[in-house]
């Protein structure tokens, strides 16, 4: 109900859930549950719509969600059949629906005795993909290669990959230290510092969590800090930087890099904090509009400056699979226009010779090289891209696109772009 009828996120929601049902158990199989119904939404909303002989009044929605519920353990989740009509039937009860008993016992039951096909390559897109239609033509127009890929990373189980913090060990010793605690492990491929966590368990029983040995980021986030490319004197901007993810990336890398991480948040600037404070790391954190930062802070600039800039997150359906269902088509020219204003409102702030690497997790056009374009066309000379030169995901015109999947991946965005200095203008 949170997340399809109210519109709340999923971590907003669970973390609503897990607020008022501390039971570890019980917490991950809801979890579970509430993500697999929304991977699979269209297909299973678009199944309901059929067994029902009519709509439900939009005041008795609970009964249509605890029927994607059931429909969902019985076909996905394999839960055994007794279970899941006797828990749905009685549900109804406690949702103060006792009329809807018959309703949800007949339509679980009938699944049951006539289970659907499986989804086949000629079914309408929106089933076959388990996206929104507009979803699927944006994604299909901007990758028409990749569409496979691309909708199937979207709608699995994403790997669990932490990032080793190199201020205090190794990854060799880390992998060692996982093994000795029983705990399946491997290196990742690309990201020197990331390691894909086999075996499930949840990140505070991490050997040496609390004590700041690693921290969570999916490998296409890694590879922004190398790419930033800092000298130990840099003064460094990271200009939207909670939760912080990248900005202890840069600390750990060189723990007295002089970096100002701002963040227009003030809730997500504690959890900067807090990972900071358990990372030992240092830096200026400050709630500012990177918008003002010119404005506030007028004689400040920056040799480096990192935009991870805020964006549909169309990348990162896999970790967060309600961004299909909440996202609408204006998003993207929304996001695009913030976006343009960011490195506009940014670029004075950088010393000529300094570099801005712009990055997003998303995978659309609109809000990458069409951004850079858009922002390259504003600038008389004083902006020059640079390639970035590595062996992932793939060269665009201006940048390097990883999609989703790719090489196991979330998918991002990333370039760099220099500032002429003075006597390199033509
Ligand atoms: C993609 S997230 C950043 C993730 C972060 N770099 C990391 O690696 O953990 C985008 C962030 O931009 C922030 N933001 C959005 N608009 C902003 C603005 N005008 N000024 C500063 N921060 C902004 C959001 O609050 C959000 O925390």
């Amino acid at each position: 109900m949170a997340v399809i009828v109210e519109g709340n996120t999923l971590d907003t929601s669970l973390d609503g859930m897990r607020a008022k049902n501390p039971n570890p158990t019980t917490s991950a199989y809801i979890q579970n549950s509430v993500y697999t119904v929304i991977r699979r939404y269209y297909e299973l909303d678009s199944l309901l719509t059929r067994l029902m002989a009519r709509p439900l009044r939009s005041r008795d929605r609970v009964i249509r969600m605890l029927l994607l519920a059931g429909l969902n353990e019985l076909l996905f989740l394999k839960t055994p059949n007794y279970a899941v009509v006797d828990e749905s039937v009685s549900a109804c009860a406690d949702l103060d629906r006792g009329w809807a008993k018959g309703l949800v016992n007949g339509i679980l039951r009938s699944t049951i005795r006539n289970p659907p096909c499986e989804n086949s390559s000629t079914a309408e897109p929106e089933l076959r993909w388990n996206h929104s239609g507009w979803l699927v033509s944006a994604i299909s127009q901007d990758w028409p290669e990749f569409t496979e890929q691309i909708f199937a990373a979207n709608n699995t189980h994403p790997p669990f990959i932490v990032r080793v913090n190199q201020a205090r060990t190794t990854r060799e010793c880390y992998l060692e230290l996982l093994a000795n605690c029983g705990i399946s492990a491997r290196a990742v491929q690309y990201a020197p510092l990331g390691v894909h966590v086999l075996t499930p368990c949840p990140v505070e029983a991490l050997p040496g969590f609390s004590d700041g040995l690693l921290s969570v980021q999916d490998e296409a986030a890694q590879l922004a800090a190398p790419l930033l490319n800092c000298a130990p004197t840099d003064r460094v901007l990271d200009a939207c930087a909670a939760p912080g993810g990248k900005a202890t990336h840069l600390l750990e890398m060189n723990p007295d890099l002089d970096l100002t991480a701002i963040d227009i948040s003030t809730q997500r600037l504690k959890d900067i904090e807090e990972n900071l404070s358990r990372l030992g790391l240092h830096c200026r954190v400050r709630r500012i509009d990177a918008n003002q930062l010119k404005e506030e802070r007028p004689r400040r600039t920056f040799e480096r400056i990192l935009l991870d800039a805020p964006c549909s997150g169309l990348g990162v359906i896999r970790r967060h699979p309600d961004i299909k269902l909440h996202r609408t088509p204006d998003d993207l020219p929304r996001a695009a226009a913030q976006q343009l204003q960011l490195i506009k409102s940014l670029w004075p702030l950088l010393v000529p010779g300094g570099e801005l690497l712009y990055a997003t997790c998303s995978l659309m056009r609109v809000e990458n090289d069409a951004v850079i374009a858009a922002f390259l066309e504003t600038q008389n000379n004083s902006a020059e891209i640079r390639e970035i030169t590595e062996n992932w995901g793939r060269a665009t015109t201006f940048g390097r696109q990883i999609l989703p999947g790719d090489h196991n991946m979330d998918g991002f965005y990333y370039a760099r772009i220099a500032k002429r200095s003075v006597s390199n203008s033509p």
